[in-house]
């Protein structure tokens, strides 16, 4: 294969523009005859040459995407040595061998110096054509991803993980560690918390950022085909296999490879797969040919694999092999401290393609958002603020913009167990929730509970909430407490 992704990047600003260029190299004349016409007639702009010299003066002086080359020139030179100095002049150029010798050897020579392909003469036209196109597709797809993974470098840098809380300064700590390294690195916690951003963020800042981050989602295949996903297949091996496959752990090579829902992996593919990353190399399915690989893993869950483990439903063996790190992020509702920061974060984000710019949470609307509990984390919030900023009249967000599930549970927490209470005694406890929630700072209290502070002070005195929120003991009216 032409994969000459090592790093030194060009700028690719945009998706391939006019046609594919194509040259031809090929001494009989008439063969290139049909060559050209074939492929010009696929829509190609072709270039022709006869020999290594002149090919190599086109070259030079053309941009070039593919080069079918006649293994054995007339005028001296073969198409594998011309092959090797046009991969200098420019690494993305595909090669295709054209060979009269149907000897495997030199098809096999030609894949190792770098050629994309080969036929062998005679060949059927639809063959050559499936062949050139298919090496096209590649390069497109190969320079697309480069492009991608540039703007994915940029999108996860550490920068884009907001969070100001101390738990969150300990996992960038922690990150800037082991970026640096090769270390296996679990991420725990819930549900939306970030644990995907924060595997990407690990390998763009890694050495490995130039190849490839390839995340595969284990929870989401049956266990058959995640194996064939993960080591590949020969040709034949299975019903279905109707070509080689390349596995995720080689297509991943010198890259990372993110195991998303780690815990959900079934035993017995754990098994290889802690087999494989020991041995760094695996067998694809139907083959005895091991192939050697080397990717950096780093592993995601929401489940306790401790626990998972204890009760044999997860490896021991392999849970010590992927947890040489672990990354635990924080739930939501654990650091309401970030909760502001983020939902402006999301605001400045999805303002901008709606057109609008400065947008800004009325204080009602950050009291809901502070109040709620967020079981589905970052991303939960994520879709809240996306969907205010889109309903959202004017340029201030209302709490009334908010979806209705925030509001229910935010009464809801303020009052739980209510069925049964008084109005006052509603009241009581409403208040009490706010004193803590801003640690007994009456003046905050008064406002957001939008009363003035004179009545405040008249409630609380009545309530006997006095030390609410201020570390003091508290004083529980017996007529309030249950269970
Ligand atoms: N600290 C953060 N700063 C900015 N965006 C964040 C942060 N944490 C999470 N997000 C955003 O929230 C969304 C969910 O994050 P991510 O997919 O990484 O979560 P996850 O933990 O992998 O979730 P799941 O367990 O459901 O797969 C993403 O859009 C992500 O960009
Ligand atoms: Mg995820």
């Amino acid at each position: 294969m032409n994969n000459q992704d090592n790093g030194t990047e060009q700028v690719w600003t945009q998706a391939q523009s006019g046609p594919f260029r194509v040259l031809v190299v090929e001494d009989e004349e008439l063969m290139r005859a049909i060559i050209v016409q074939l492929l010009r007639r696929e829509g190609y702009e072709i270039f022709e040459a006869s020999a290594a010299d002149a090919a190599l003066q086109i070259f030079e002086r053309e941009k070039i995407d593919l080069a079918i080359l006649d293994l054995n020139l007339s005028g001296g030179g073969s198409g594998l040595d011309l092959l090797g100095k046009m991969h200098e002049l420019d690494p993305e150029v595909m090669g295709v061998i054209v060979t009269a010798y149907a000897s495997i050897e030199s098809a096999v020579e030609a894949l190792r110096q770098g050629a994309y392909d080969y036929i062998t003469k005679p060949f059927a036209n639809d063959h050559l054509k499936a062949v050139v196109r298919k090496a096209l597709e590649y390069k497109a797809a190969f320079r697309e991803n480069r492009f991608l993974r540039r703007e994915l470098r940029e999108k996860y840098r550490f920068e884009s993980i907001i969070g100001n809380c101390d738990a969150i300064d300990q996992v960038f700590r922690v990150m800037e560690k082991v970026a640096r390294t090769d270390s296996s690195v679990l991420i725990t916690g819930e549900s939306g918390t970030g644990k995907e951003l924060v595997a990407r963020a690990i390998h763009f800042s890694s050495e490995r950022a130039n190849k490839r981050f390839l995340p595969i989602n284990c929870g989401a295949l049956p266990e058959n085909l995640l194996e064939s996903e993960l080591f590949g297949y020969k040709r034949g091996a299975f019903t279905g296999a109707s070509q080689d496959k390349v596995g995720l752990l080689k297509a991943a090579d010198k890259g990372t490879i993110f195991f998303d829902e780690i815990g959900d992996m079934p035993l017995a593919l754990q098994v290889k797969l802690l087999r494989a990353l020991q041995e760094r190399e695996c067998y694809p399915l139907g083959s005895n040919e091991p192939v050697s690989f080397d990717v950096r893993v780093l592993c995601a869950t929401n489940k306790d694999l401790d626990k998972e483990s204890r009760e044999g439903r997860f490896r021991e063996e392999l849970l010590y092999r992927i947890n040489v790190i672990t990354i635990t992020l924080p739930a939501l509702r654990e650091r309401k401290d970030d909760i502001a920061l983020l939902a402006n974060h999301f605001l400045r984000k999805y303002e901008k393609p709606l057109g609008r710019s400065a947008m800004r949470f009325s204080k009602g609307a950050m009291r809901v958002l502070i109040g709620y509990g967020w079981p589905g984390n970052v991303r939960e919030l994520e879709n809240a603020v996306e969907r205010a900023a889109i309903l959202a009249e004017t340029d201030v967000i209302h709490a009334h913009d908010l979806p209705e599930k925030l509001h229910a549970t935010t009464i809801a927490s303020a009052a739980p167990e209510t069925t049964g209470m008084t109005l006052e005694e509603l009241e009581r406890e409403h208040m009490r929730r706010v004193l803590n929630e801003v640690a007994g700072d009456k003046v905050k209290a008064a406002q957001v509970l939008g009363i003035h502070l004179s009545t405040l002070y008249r409630k609380v005195q009545r309530y006997r909430l006095e030390n609410e929120g201020t570390g003091q003991p508290g004083v529980v009216k017996p007529a309030l407490q249950h269970a």
